[in-house]
């Protein structure tokens, strides 16, 4: 996600902003900028790529001033081009923002500046912050005029969404104005009145360890002198200074030890960012933005085609589960590398959904490719913003799950999982197949999944001592049925990629016709067994591993009260929808992996022979 620095002292600021981007970059980005003041004027430099690019225009055209702000963008509205790279400047030049965050209501407050003369320079949604700044400053409703805090205060008072963000001007110079909600933000105290501005301590602690931590609707006004933290209509408040005593290694892992459990620990997080401003839970629908317009086109779909690799593929076979279940529409998923190559047939009115994290998997580009060429209307639900595949799909949806760094799949899995079931209520709300009461019960559903995530997450110390029982087995056998068959293929999938034990998922039902053969007291099973439609069955399958000596680690409901005397170890998931159980049973199944793996000392985030993106085929 984005990067911010800011810095006001006595040094040359342009170096200081880009080595505090640097120490960002970890946080994934796609272009970088900085803006400095200096006699009068803002100069911005700013480029689409990686910093190195933006230290070429630098180099090129230096920019010189003790005092700026710098930015790294992961990109969330407009592709990562050099035009909707941050900072944003107004018109006149002479006012300059950085933005971490989404502005839900841009597009609104896009068409209301424009009416009132505003020209936009980029597709982005920061814009409209920088230009509401410059009329609340300028035109604004008494004390904001003529000053920049309170420019930005009226400013954000018309935002509906997430910010971190930091502006300057020329108009009321050597001042950084700095403001947080939802988008971590810290003040970082330097010697002899300097002052920096970071994301996070990363970008400081390089120059100080000293921080001061904003919190939500704090703002700050950082000058020459030092700094105040204030917040609207209470003035100015007192927030600790803390003393950061990690190392850097670790401040751009959040303090975890590896970027895998980072992104497994902020999953409650990520599918909120998801969610955000897509759930209409009275109407029970949703509200996709990606899909403007495509109603009719959507309603006359015959039959869709799933195409993913890996952990894409996963959530694409719960995709088509959900899709034929309660939207009913006729869904199969491909190994994208095998439809491209086995002269598939694309009838018309055939919707095709390419999956994919990275948004560059070779495999998916070019099976969507084919799909287009036969004719097919193609889908991205994609996480990285501007990539290929949602570049060259007709439309998408984006996950908004932050930058994934991890090679094994987590966050982006849970969100693909729940972009899926919104996507498969849009479609039956469309098109009749799924009632207004239903869509309620499946979104009510959806809300409260990041809490129940968050309540799994508290079971991680118990799965850590449960892995220390199975680090040293050999095999595992995953078995889960219906929305949780592709549950145990994903479970499975994540412990063989980072532990490197061989691990295979099943059908439950399917294990009878060969598998059984290998389950003996040396052979962990881990079964998924909700207390979902076809509970009963996956509780005669269990009964057969226990008659052969199996060893069985249960993923069972929380008020199971029968299969808790079962089987050997108890993995507890709250209730939910049927088809939203694989987002639950999967995160005690990521922890479960993880603690494996750290005890088998192998490179948790970077595995043997694995790429984060594979684009090659
Ligand atoms: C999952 O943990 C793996 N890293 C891998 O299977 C991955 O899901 C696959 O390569 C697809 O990547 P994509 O989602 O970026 O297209």
């Amino acid at each position: 996600m984005c990067g911010i620095v800011g810095y006001i002292g006595e040094q040359q600021v342009t170096p200081l902003l880009i080595q505090g981007l640097k120490r960002l970059e970890y946080r994934g980005y796609d272009s970088a900028g900085v803006a400095v003041v200096r006699d009068g004027t803002i100069q911005v430099r700013k480029e689409a790529g990686k910093i190195a690019e933006l230290e070429k225009v630098l180099e090129a055209e230096p920019v010189e001033g003790v005092y700026g702000i710098g930015h790294t963008r992961w990109a969330t509205h407009g592709p990562p081009t050099t035009r909707n790279a941050h900072p944003h400047m107004s018109e006149k030049g002479d006012f300059a923002v950085v933005h971490n965050g989404i502005i839900e209501n841009a597009g609104t407050l896009r068409k209301l500046l424009q009416g009132r003369g505003h020209v936009f320079s980029s597709e982005t949604d920061t814009e409209v912050l920088v230009h509401l700044i410059e009329e609340m400053f300028e035109r604004g409703e008494g004390r904001a005029q003529g000053s920049l805090e309170r420019a930005v205060e009226a400013a954000l008072g018309q935002i509906e969404g997430t910010y971190g963000i930091a502006v300057v001007s020329t108009r009321d110079p050597n001042k950084i104005v700095a403001a947080r909600l939802g988008s971590p933000l810290l003040i970082g105290v330097g010697e002899n009145g300097e002052t920096f501005v970071g994301s996070d301590a990363a970008a400081v602690i390089a120059h100080t360890r000293e921080v001061v931590y904003l919190d939500d609707g704090d703002m700050a006004t950082i000058t020459p002198g030092g700094y105040v933290v204030h917040r609207p209509t209470q003035g100015p408040v007192n927030r600790p200074v803390s003393h950061v005593d990690w190392d850097l290694s670790e401040v751009e892992r959040g303090g975890y030890p590896h970027f895998m459990l980072k992104e497994i620990m902020e999953q409650p997080n990520t599918l909120r960012e998801t969610m955000r401003g897509r759930l209409l839970p009275e109407d029970g629908g949703v509200k996709l933005g990606g899909l403007t317009g495509m109603d009719e086109e959507l309603r006359a779909v015959e039959r869709i085609i799933i195409l993913g690799c890996g952990t894409s593929w996963h959530s694409g076979l719960i995709g088509e589960y959900m899709l034929e279940d309660i939207a009913r529409i006729p869904t199969d998923v491909e190994y994208a590398s095998e439809f491209r190559y086995r002269r598939p047939v694309v009838e018309p009115n055939t919707l095709t959904i390419s999956i994919s994290q990275s948004g560059e998997t070779a495999d998916t580009l070019w099976a969507m490719r084919e799909a287009k060429q036969q004719g097919a209307t193609t889908l991205g639900v994609v996480n990285a913003v501007g990539s290929t595949i949602a570049r060259e799909t007709d439309a998408g949806i984006y996950l908004h799950a932050g930058p994934e760094i991890g090679v094994a799949s987590t966050k982006a899995f849970t969100s693909q999982v729940l972009v899926l079931a919104m996507l498969t209520v849009h479609l039956g709300r469309l098109r009749g197949t799924l009632s207004q009461a239903r869509g309620r019960e499946i979104v009510r559903a959806m809300h409260q999944i990041p809490e129940q995530v968050s309540h799994l997450l508290e079971m991680a110390p118990a799965l850590q001592k449960l892995a220390e029982e199975y680090a040293e087995s050999k095999n595992f056998l995953y078995l889960g049925r219906g929305y949780n068959f592709p549950a145990a293929l994903e479970g499975a999938l994540k412990l063989k990629e980072i532990s490197y034990i061989h691990a295979e998922g099943y059908p439950a039902a399917e294990m009878k016709h060969g598998p059984i053969a290998l389950i003996d007291e040396d052979m962990p099973v881990v079964v998924i067994a909700p207390k979902d439609a076809v509970y009963d069955k996956v509780r005669s399958n269990i009964d057969e591993v226990k008659a052969r000596g199996g060893c069985i680690i249960g993923v069972i409901s929380e008020d199971d009260r029968e299969l808790v005397d079962v089987v050997d170890h108890v993995i507890t998931i709250p209730r939910t929808h049927d088809a939203l159980t694989p987002i639950l049973a999967s995160v005690p199944l990521q922890l479960l992996a993880y603690y494996i793996a750290v005890l088998r000392g192998t490179n948790v985030d970077q595995p043997r022979n694995l790429a984060k993106s594979v684009t090659v085929e």
